[in-house]
This record gives C-alpha cells, structure tokens and sequence, in this order.
C-alpha cells in the first residue's frame, strides 16, 4: 500500500515534472516539504531540514513570516489582485517606499509578477527608450527562463528553443577589457546580476562594475544591475550594488519581494527615461503584475529588510559563518574548501564537482537543504534565511562539521 507521500510523489511525476522525481529519485534526495516555519521546513513525513538555499532569496525573511502573514491577511478583508488598467494606493504606496531606498533618480517603478518578467522588461526598456538593439550579458550568467531573459543566458538553456531573439552577445564576468572592447555605441544595455549566484556566487572585483557603468555611459547605453537574489538585505545592504559603489539605470527585483508569500517582482527605472512609457502607457501589460495583495507582502518586506538592526544582523551572521567554515576548511583540508560572497549569499567552492554533489547528499541526509550553482557545480550556494538566530545558525555549523567527517571518513 503506498503511503500518502509515495501518492503524491507519483501524481506530480504522472502530472507536473517526471524528470526532476527521476533526478531526485536518481540521487536518494527526494523532499517533499510540508511543514515550514522559519529557517526550516518539514517533508510530509517528518524529517526537518533547515533551508539553506531559499529558493535563491525568496526565504529571506524566513517561511511563513508572521509579520507578512498578518499584512496579507489584513489586506485580503478588502484587497484582491486589483485591475493593473487602474491607479492602485498598495502600488503606488510600494513605488514611493522602493524609489526612498534607492540612489536619486531611480524612482519608476513598473511591476511584474516573476523576475523573468522584470528581465523581460528591462531589455524592453533599454530598446525602446535607447533605440539601439544590442544587449551584452555575462557567460554563465542567468536572469530567467523567459524571453529575452533566457536570450541573455548560456547555450544550454536556449539551444532547444531556436531561434532565440538576435542582439545578444555574452563577455566574461569581472573582465573590464573585454566588456570595454564589446560596448559600443549600438550598445542597447549591459545587464549583469550584482554577485551572479548560477555562475557560482562570483563576487564583483573592487572597481569593476563602477568601470562597467562608466563604459556604458561613455556609449550611452545603460546598466541594468538584476537584484533578483542580492537585494533585499541578503548581501548586508538593502541592494547588493550599494556594495559596489556604481549607480545603474535600472534594477530588477523579484524572489525576496515576494516575502514567500505572495508573488511580485519589479523593473525600477531612471526618471531621466520616464518618457518613453509616458509617451506609450500601454505598450507593456501585466494583468497580474503588482497584485495590490502582493505589493502590501512587498512594503512588509521593505519595512523589515531596511532597518539597521536586521542589516547588521545579517553582517555579524556573516562574520559568523565566515569564521566557523574557514576554520572548518582548515580543518578538512582534503575537501579543499573555499569560502566566497556577501552578506549571506555565499558560495562554498569545492576541489571539484563529486565532492560537491556528494557533499549535498550528506548534508541532506543531515538535515539541510543546498543546491549546487548551476553554471559551476563545484559550488554549493550557501544562501541561509537571514532573520536565524546565532543558536540556528551554530545548528547549521555543527551539521556542516558532522557532514564534513563523513565525507572525509
Ligand atoms: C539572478 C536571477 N535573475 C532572475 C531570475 C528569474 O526569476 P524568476 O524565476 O522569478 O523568473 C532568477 C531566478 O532564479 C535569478 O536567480
């Protein structure tokens, strides 16, 4: 007789994803959350993990938020999705509270439903009001699976779905004399993730995006930074950039605006540019974009992520971490650990892909959930809820310390 969690298991492979019960089946790493509260979530028949991936930041403020929970709740006695036609108080309110945060000038705010969407809208933008077609990208990069989103990204996402839309050219990440030989004057827009997380949480060197934003303007094409994963406070800083001294033309935001709980992203733009969709207010439609329930979860979010004391929470978990996992490095040498990022978006690079994978077996078995970058599978993301206590966080170090014998055993 099979139990209520093999049942599901089977309707979802009969019905949504066949592929990805075989990969999880394949590797003995199948989780099926029920449970989840905080920094952990529970598969339906009991084991409990802590969440250290966040589905890439949308957990920032840990699962089921009380705070956001109670907003929601709140708006739904009179809110619903709203008419995306009509002036909104809950997307207006959201705009104005977003544009304070941000450096002068990036004040339009145009909202989406997922960070594709935002993407898609970005390169939009940039053509429109620049009039030129070209879009540059980092190799190994990744903005989304729509669109020109997925145009931006690496062959082998896209190769299955030629022809893909023309204009886009990829030039390796932190490399000034390559972006400098390929931005010219047709140069529609760079766009580059502020630390790009597939890529294997690769942190910008010191002066390169700012020199990214001086070739753009010297081209008079923009910059478009996506903040999908590093915004929000999970870099230490309410937007990832504000680390990098560079002020882009646009931002996209998405996963963590959500507060995991109801979906919103946004494309936040330069007032300079304001024109363009002035001039064509119905050339970009999204029926559900900037739901009125998802921008009050959104201004929720906002509220908590920019006060000084949760930045600074997240800084010392930093610290936290940093210190116990180099310590940990030292003391497993054979892994050959190293330890990069911002805030608490690391990546924990291994001596090569099997210890990696294996490693993301034990630590499962163990009680905690990783993925793997994408783009460089060496590379566990390392990416906690940020709002965890230190007694959670000394949880997690002694799982990764338990996981780390095995594997060295
Ligand atoms: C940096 C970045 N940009 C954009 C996206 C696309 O967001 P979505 O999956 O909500 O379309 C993702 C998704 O993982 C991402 O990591």
């Amino acid at each position: 007789m099979d139990s209520d969690r093999d049942k599901i298991i089977k309707t979802y492979a009969d019905h949504v994803y066949p592929g990805k019960v075989e990969f999880y089946q394949k590797y003995d790493i199948v989780l099926v959350p029920e449970k989840r509260e905080g920094c952990k979530i529970s598969d339906i028949y009991g084991k409990t993990f802590y969440n250290c991936h966040c589905n890439g930041g949308v957990f920032n403020l840990g699962h089921r938020n009380k705070e956001i929970i109670s907003a929601v709740t709140r708006a739904m006695e009179t809110y619903d999705i709203g008419n995306h036609h009509l002036i909104s108080k809950p997307k207006a309110d959201l705009a104005k509270m977003i544009a304070a945060t941000l450096p002068e000038g990036l004040n339009q705010v145009v909202y989406g439903v997922s960070g594709g969407e935002a993407i898609d809208l970005s390169i939009k933008l940039a053509r429109g009001i620049t009039r030129k077609k070209n879009i540059i990208s980092a190799k190994g990069g990744y903005h989304g699976h729509t669109g020109f989103a997925l145009a931006t990204g690496d062959k082998k996402f896209k190769e299955k779905f030629k022809p893909v839309p023309k204009g886009f050219k990829q030039i390796r990440f932190n490399r000034v004399e390559e972006i400098k030989k390929a931005v010219c004057p047709d140069t529609a827009a760079v766009i580059l993730e502020t630390i790009p997380a597939t890529m294997g949480i690769v942190t910008p060197d010191k002066h390169y995006l700012k020199a990214v934003q001086e070739i753009c303007r010297e081209n008079k094409s923009l910059l478009i930074l996506d903040e999908v994963q590093t915004g929000f406070g999970r870099t230490g800083k309410l937007w990832g950039f504000e680390n990098y001294d560079v002020t882009p033309d646009m931002v996209v935001l998405g996963k963590g605006m959500s507060g995991g709980i109801y979906p919103v992203s946004a494309t936040v733009y330069n007032e300079k540019y304001k024109n363009f969709l002035k001039e064509n207010p119905f050339l970009h439609i999204s029926t559900y974009g900037g739901s009125e329930i998802g921008c009050i979860a959104a201004m929720k979010v906002m509220e908590i992520s920019q006060k000084k004391q949760f930045l600074d929470h997240v800084l010392s978990l930093e610290k936290f971490f940093k210190q116990r996992l180099e310590l940990l490095g030292a003391a497993y040498p054979d892994l050959g650990l190293k330890v990069r990022g911002k805030g608490l978006m690391m990546g924990l690079e291994f001596k090569d892909e099997m210890t990696s994978l294996f490693l993301i077996k034990i630590l499962f078995d163990n009680g905690i959930y990783v993925v793997y970058s994408g783009n460089d599978p060496k590379v566990i993301q390392f990416l906690p809820v940020l709002n965890m206590s230190k007694i959670e966080a000394n949880d997690i170090l002694s799982i990764i310390e338990t996981s780390f014998k095995t594997m060295s055993g």
